[in-house]
């Protein structure tokens, strides 16, 4: 199969790749660049859990194809920095259990707050309600959304702060 050679910006860094042309984000991200934050579930765009952000609209991973995005701004889970309110706020609502669904959520939730600075509950539940969760019966989650934009998520202290996501090695060839 033809690889064809694209280049996107990644979480900030200008990015090189040659992709097939049925390629999508999804299989792109996890197994040639090796960011496998974004989750792999369906495959078919039922489960918002490979939820990414495209020039900053959430979009599904696994139904977007990889030469579609060239020239792109793509983020991804492993932008979140380990002290964002975001993340302490999942952690103190209980809003992540088995965790499948988390990467996916908080794109949704980063793509939400970056245009509503302080969205209602209605709106966080529209905005989540292509991604499922099997587990917190998603009443946490809106909650840990809601408290970001409301203000009242203190701080995560060092030691509360989780673990840096590991390296997983160069990209495949
Ligand atoms: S893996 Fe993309 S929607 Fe389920
Ligand atoms: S925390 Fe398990 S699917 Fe959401």
């Amino acid at each position: 199969m033809t690889l064809i050679p694209i280049t996107l910006t990644i979480n900030g860094d200008l990015t090189q790749v040659a992709v097939h042309a049925s390629q999508t984000l999804l299989e792109v991200l996890r197994y040639e660049l090796r960011l496998i934050g974004t989750k792999q579930g369906c495959d078919k765009g039922d489960c918002g859990a490979c939820t990414v952000l495209l020039d900053g609209e959430p979009v599904l991973g696994c139904l977007t194809l990889a030469l579609s995005c060239a020239g792109r701004s793509v983020t991804t889970v492993e932008s979140i920095p380990r002290a964002d309110p975001l993340l302490e706020s999942f952690d103190c609502h209980g809003a992540g259990q088995c965790g499948f669904c988390t990467p996916g959520m908080l794109m949704t939730a980063k793509g939400l707050l970056a245009k509503e600075k302080k969205p209602s509950r209605d709106s966080i539940r529209a905005a989540i309600s292509g991604n499922l969760c099997r587990c917190t019966g998603y009443g946490p989650i809106v909650e840990a959304i809601a408290a970001v934009g409301e203000g009242t998520v203190q701080p995560a202290t060092e030691e509360k702060l989780p673990p840096p996501l590991p390296s997983y090695g160069a990209p495949r060839k």
